[in-house]
């Protein structure tokens, strides 16, 4: 038994997130936690909302309310959708919670003491229509790197460059459009990464077994161009953590906040503290801290490719920077972006399925199965209802759905609701226990080395050993002949229903737990011995014929839908 930290990235509170987002880091993260959690493992599930910065900022002056507020709304808003989507966080944190606040200045002030911050007076970009400075998502251009116009001052959403608003070409205001800009003195605190470009390098040179996508951004940024270079961790806002070095003042940065990016990811931290304080655990330290016993937890992070540069390079500068004993990341697993029906999911524009309009329209199991089968991992992938419907009907209501459903109905109409007795295995049943080890084992190696969609194709063959076991022996012939051999056959397929509930659990838990509650099973053990996992449900073991586990999508209800959502969101 392994303790394992897994951190999601943390989603912006600025309003519900669409499936491109709950895909790209989220739902995979919730896949891991459940799996280990299911092998056996001590399992710390961490995440949060971003509140800080410009994009909270915004969407709070969109809803006309008080920010602080809007963020306590949204928060709320996005646990009871997590929960909908059976997102099992240890706990859903908040990046301006006291901890975060209190963390975020220690970081600095320690940052500061080992002299990797230098205060910079610089000239910032200033909108005199809307009379203030305009950092990040208040300015828009175009991307000096790869020409996109909608570039942000922060990060180009196209190229993942890390940008700063004075490099943008045909700068404007996002909240007033106005291009009436001019530069103006004014003071900031750098992190001076560009000193540490070799601790880094050396550090992701040791991290074994990253997925290409993880290192590749992590070396381009470090080595492209001018290479690392120092960042601005201040902001010119009134909403976010206070400029301080630990409970000290900073003289100079009066009225100003730290950059969200530079909070953000310490919330992973702060997070857990948030977990202790609310009752649901009694040490974070030994999560967090090397010195308090962090040093056997394997720490994984999941998040979207735009978040790598962040995670491979900004925060481990905090991290390693703070010459403090903090747990560093073992293991980041990134995606690229799912596009949404010939086009890109768009919060901005509101294009695509959001999370609350998908549970409004099917359970989360539906989601969780084709979400997780068609991950982003090696490549961006593409949302279509036609691959949506077909996803669903096929693997969860003709494969695994009708199996429990063919099995149970017909012990019950020739049997009973109970399990069966007579017959003995033989060489077929032999012949299927040895196939479904090893797929069971191919399945385990998969989600050990967190290759999504790998272990989605090996769940989805285990289902069908089961359809094509039953096709080939045929209870519905043999019972005609011989009923104990029938018996027999169907006393291995019951107890591959309960299997199947517990192996499929990660992925499509809601399902899972009905199909444990249909069997009566209060044995929901991994199955480390396949052959005595297909013992478990004895000779006599009653059961209950399960309600419609999948139903299937129709083709009327796919064009509906198709229709439904081409549009946009207000
Ligand atoms: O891209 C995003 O949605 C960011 N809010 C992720 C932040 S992850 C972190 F905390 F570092
Ligand atoms: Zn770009």
């Amino acid at each position: 038994m392994a303790r394992h930290l897994i951190t999601s990235a943390i989603p912006y509170i600025n309003g519900i997130k669409h499936l491109g987002n709950l895909v790209g880091s989220q739902l995979p993260a919730d896949l891991y936690a459940r799996y280990l959690r299911a092998r056996g493992h001590e399992v710390l599930f961490l995440c949060a909302t971003d509140e800080h910065g410009t994009p909270a900022e915004l969407a709070a002056a969109k809803a006309g309310k008080p920010v602080a507020e809007y963020c306590a709304e949204l928060h709320q808003v996005q646990a009871e959708i997590a929960k909908g989507f059976r997102l099992s966080f240890d706990h859903f944190g908040r990046s301006s919670s006291p901890q975060n606040h209190a963390l975020t200045q220690h970081f600095a002030g320690a940052l500061e003491r080992e002299g990797l911050i230098r205060e910079v007076s610089e000239t910032q970009m200033y909108s005199k229509a809307d009379g203030r400075f305009l950092p990040d998502r208040y300015i828009e251009g175009t991307c000096p790197n790869c020409g996109f116009e909608s570039a942000r001052g922060d990060q180009c959403d196209n190229c993942t460059k890390q940008l700063d608003p004075v490099d943008l070409i045909n700068p404007h205001s996002t909240i007033s459009g106005s291009t009436d800009l001019e530069m103006r003195e004014t003071k900031h605190l750098y992190l001076r990464q560009s000193t540490m470009k070799d601790r880094l390098e050396k550090w992701i040179d040791t991290r074994e077994g990253w997925p290409v996508l993880t290192t590749s951004i992590a070396k381009k940024w470090l080595n492209d161009g001018d290479g690392l270079q120092d960042r601005g961790i201040t902001r010119d806002l009134d909403w976010g953590v206070p400029v301080k070095k630990g409970d000290q003042d900073w003289p100079g940065m009066e009225g100003k906040v730290f950059y969200v990016w530079f909070d953000a990811p310490i919330e992973y931290i702060a997070c857990a503290q948030e977990w202790v304080e609310a009752g649901k655990g009694d040490d974070w330290e030994r999560w967090w801290r090397t010195d308090k016993g962090a040093d056997d937890v394997r720490y994984t992070q999941f998040m979207g490719k735009d978040n790598v540069p962040f995670h491979t390079l900004s925060f481990p500068c905090t991290i390693l920077g703070s010459n403090e004993p903090w747990k560093l990341v073992d293991y980041i697993k990134s995606f690229n972006y799912l596009n949404y029906d010939g086009g890109q999911f768009s919060t901005s524009r509101g294009r695509g399925v959001f999370m609350d309009q998908a549970l409004d329209i099917l359970p989360a199991d539906y989601w969780r199965w084709w979400l997780l089968s068609h991950v982003p991992e090696t490549s961006d992938s593409e949302f279509t209802w036609e691959s949506f419907q077909s996803g669903v009907n096929k693997d969860l209501a003709d494969v695994l759905g009708n199996f429990a459903s063919r099995v149970t109905k017909f012990c019950r109409s020739k049997f009973s609701e109970a399990v069966p007795e007579g017959g003995q295995r033989g060489a077929r049943e032999e012949q299927l226990i040895a196939d479904l080890t090893a797929k069971i084992r191919e399945y385990e190696a998969h989600m050990e080395a967190v290759e999504i969609r790998k272990a989605a194709a090996a769940l989805r063959a285990a289902w069908v050993m089961g359809n094509e076991y039953l096709q080939e022996v045929a209870p519905w012939s043999t019972f005609k002949t011989d009923p104990e051999q029938a018996a027999m056959q169907i006393r291995l397929a019951l107890n591959m229903i309960r299997l199947y509930a517990v192996i499929s659990a990660p992925f499509i838990p809601d399902a899972s737990a009905e199909l444990l509650e249909a069997m009566h099973a209060t044995d929901a053990e991994w199955p480390t011995d396949v052959a005595a996992a297909l013992e478990v449900l004895k000779e006599g073991h009653a059961f209950t014929v399960p309600d419609v586990t999948f139903r299937k999508i129709t083709d009327a209800e796919r064009e509906e839908w198709a229709e439904r959502f081409a549009g946009v969101r207000d």
